[in-house]
């Protein structure tokens, strides 16, 4: 037997009845069309997506776990492993690169002291790259928790943004 398999996810029925809500939203040969608002229900209650959870999922939607998987990977907005209470996703796609995006991708590792894909030992922070967030014309830019965009982001925004935030967990 392979002790590194986890144990199944059951979701609850408060979680469930959230699922069904979004899944009443299309015809019933369609509730694959539901697996992205369910992922980000999952995200929002667990904090990111496990295989498990992917699996069980796809148990509920009625198709293969890799349908599920497809998804989860494509976006990057959920998370496939636990993040840090802030997520900072730097664009360093090409217009962003031509105007700092990458400069202020490694100042804020510098500031952290973690790498890019690193969460911080606190479990306040976790830093990562993102593709074109649709703000070229603001570079550099990032946005906070998938929610968040920040705009025009200099060395010295960025440390505002992050002192900011220490400040308000009483980690400063
Ligand atoms: S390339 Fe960075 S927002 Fe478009």
């Amino acid at each position: 037997m392979n002790a590194a398999v986890s144990a199944p996810v059951q979701f609850s029925a408060a979680t469930i009845a959230r699922f069904d809500r979004e899944v009443a939203k299309y015809p019933p040969e369609q509730r694959i069309s539901a697996v992205m608002a369910c992922l980000s229900i999952i995200q929002q209650e667990q904090g990111w997506v496990s295989t498990e959870a992917e699996a069980a999922l796809a148990a509920y939607i009625g198709v293969e776990p890799i349908a599920v998987h497809e998804v989860t990977t494509f976006y990057n907005m959920y998370n496939q492993r636990p993040v840090g209470k802030f997520k900072l996703n730097v664009c360093t796609n090409l217009p962003c690169q031509l105007r700092d995006g990458q400069k202020a991708l490694h100042h804020l590792e510098h500031k952290l002291g973690i790498a890019m894909g690193e969460t911080t030992p606190d479990g306040l922070f976790t830093l990562q790259q993102s593709e074109c967030l649709g703000a070229c014309a603001d570079a550099p830019v990032m946005l906070v928790n998938d929610r968040h965009m920040c705009s025009f982001m200099s060395h010295d925004k960025l440390d505002q943004l992050v002192d900011g935030l220490r400040a308000a967990e009483g980690k400063a």
